[in-house]
């Protein structure tokens, strides 16, 4: 079984700007909206896999976001040094989380810049692909593979508005992916067309700006913010099951289903 960690949104809110999808929406999160937006979310979770909960801190908004806490792989995890001040001090809390539960607790050295599962994704066939450009920077991928041993291929980030891997990408079950051309570099679209093939959905914009990529596979069913009927009727024939779960509050702050968990 799938086991996820997840952070209660007591104290998000958008009260700085470091992505495009953050202005303008200084102040305006809707608390009670976005605590019930992320229960059915945890709902649905927890209904398809276990979860853990790391505690909130005051102060640290974005701490929702648990995907940027690290990249976890078996009982160890390469914790996020962010690029961000304003995201900077979750780490020594997520550092404290995982040594809590045992993990081997890395960091990658000279303090590269690295967030985490936000910018680094296994696909279905352990292979890594590793987000840099925007967030964390390209020097990570080879921190990781020497830290891991393991196979990975970097892929460019050219789009602000794409500025975590995951934004813009989704490996699913049994080699499949879905991903957004327009938030990659020519180079990086010709190897994910190289590496999935005709397993590579790519999504029409309006999919990606509801984060449709950002999106939690476990079994056959997809977890995402929003899916139009094309693109569940594409994953159904590919034998997946779109859930749909609105986190609108959270898009607010750059941010929706998969952020908001981490896969551990
Ligand atoms: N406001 C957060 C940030 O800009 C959102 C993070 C979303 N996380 C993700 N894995 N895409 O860092």
């Amino acid at each position: 079984m799938k086991h996820f960690l997840m952070c209660e949104p007591r104290f998000f809110e958008v009260c700085y700007v470091i992505n495009p999808w953050m202005e303008g929406n200084l102040g305006k999160v809707n608390s009670k909206l976005a605590q019930q937006q992320w229960q059915n979310l945890y709902d649905i979770v927890s209904g398809l896999a276990s979860v853990s909960l790391i505690e909130p801190v005051a102060g640290l908004p974005d701490m929702v976001f648990t995907a940027n806490a690290g990249l976890v792989r078996n009982k160890e995890v390469i914790i996020s040094s962010f690029r961000h001040a304003e995201r900077q001090p979750e780490a020594k809390f997520f550092e404290k989380f995982f040594a809590s539960l045992g993990y081997r607790v890395r960091r990658l050295k000279e303090q590269t810049i690295f967030e985490g599962a936000g910018d680094a994704l296994f696909d279905s066939q352990e292979r890594l692909w590793v987000g840099s450009g925007i967030r964390s920077e390209s020097q990570a991928l080879d921190g990781i593979v020497d830290m891991l041993n393991i196979e990975a291929c970097g892929l460019e980030l050219v789009d602000p508005r794409w500025y975590h891997l995951d934004t813009a990408f989704c490996p699913l079950p049994q080699g499949q992916a879905i991903a957004y051309k327009k938030a990659f570099a020519r180079k990086s679209v010709a190897a994910l067309d190289h590496a999935f093939g005709a397993n590579i959905i790519w999504v029409a914009e309006q999919d990606a700006r509801n984060f449709a990529c950002n999106a939690i596979a476990i079994g056959r069913s997809v977890i995402m913010h929003s899916a139009s009927a094309e693109l569940k009727f594409t994953l159904k024939q590919r034998g997946l099951e779109v859930i749909e779960s609105d986190v609108s509050e959270f898009i607010k702050a750059g941010g929706a289903c998969k952020c908001l968990t981490l896969e551990i």
